[in-house]
């Protein structure tokens, strides 16, 4: 099959890894996603101890920073200058800084164009909040996977209610609306749908009816 590249786009919580890791697999693609790089500098930022306001520091560190996604048997890992922080950078500390430092300009321009390296040679399953309309605008194929916050916080509170016993659902479903409400209004590339994309709203659909629709919309592509 002629490589292609497909982004996938959403808020917090909609399915887009699990459902972008099996899109890949089952087209032999490489599975991308964004939010682990987010997440890698923000870990990154945090262990280093930079405040709030060292903003051009973030900046420089970010730009020193070598990340690697690597796939793994469990799914994708993270390697941050050789050390892996796969586990690391889910934690709620990074989890909760994470939008901070997704909207300095900066670091998003820096990440933007190691993503775009990364899709050059096509044959990538993309996955964040601003593929379809910044990163990869020219992807072939276009989704916006979204769902109500209930049922997101419901299917994230299942994936790491054991990991983080003192979670609760009201609280990952007050924080979810809120790293929404951060990545929609920011002014750096906002998490928006791009006017090309194929919204997909998950909240009624199992993960393997979103995978088919996905397969079908690359069948378009063949
Ligand atoms: O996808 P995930 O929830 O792990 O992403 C973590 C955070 O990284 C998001 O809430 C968002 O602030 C940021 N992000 C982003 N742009 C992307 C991917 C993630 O701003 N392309």
């Amino acid at each position: 099959m002629e490589k292609f590249n497909i982004a996938i786009d959403g808020p917090a919580g909609a399915g887009k890894s699990t459902i972008a890791r099996l899109v890949a697999g089952a087209l032999g693609f490489v599975y991308v996603d964004t939010g682990a790089m987010y997440r890698a500098v923000t870990w990154k930022i945090l262990r280093e101890g930079l405040q709030a306001e060292q903003i051009s520091d973030m900046i420089a560190l970010t730009g020193r920073m070598d990340i690697r996604l690597v796939p793994g048997s469990d799914g994708q890992m993270v390697f941050v200058d050789g050390k892996d922080v796969t586990g690391m950078i889910r934690l709620a500390e990074v989890t909760g800084n994470v939008s901070r430092i997704a909207s300095i300009a900066e670091i998003r321009n820096i990440l933007t164009a190691k993503q775009q390296e990364m899709a050059q040679s096509k044959g990538i399953v993309m996955d964040g909040r601003d593929i379809g309309s910044h990163v990869l605008p020219d992807a072939e194929v276009k989704v916006f996977l979204t769902a109500s916050v209930s049922v997101r916080a419901q299917r994230r509170f299942k994936e790491i209610c054991d990991s983080q016993p003192d979670i609760t659902l009201e609280r990952l479903e007050r924080d979810i609306a809120e790293r929404d409400r951060m990545d929609e209004q920011r002014e750096a590339s906002p998490l928006v749908k791009a006017p090309d994309a194929v919204l997909l709203d998950t909240t009624d659909m199992t993960i393997p009816q979103v995978v088919d629709r996905i397969l079908e919309l690359c069948k378009l592509q063949v």
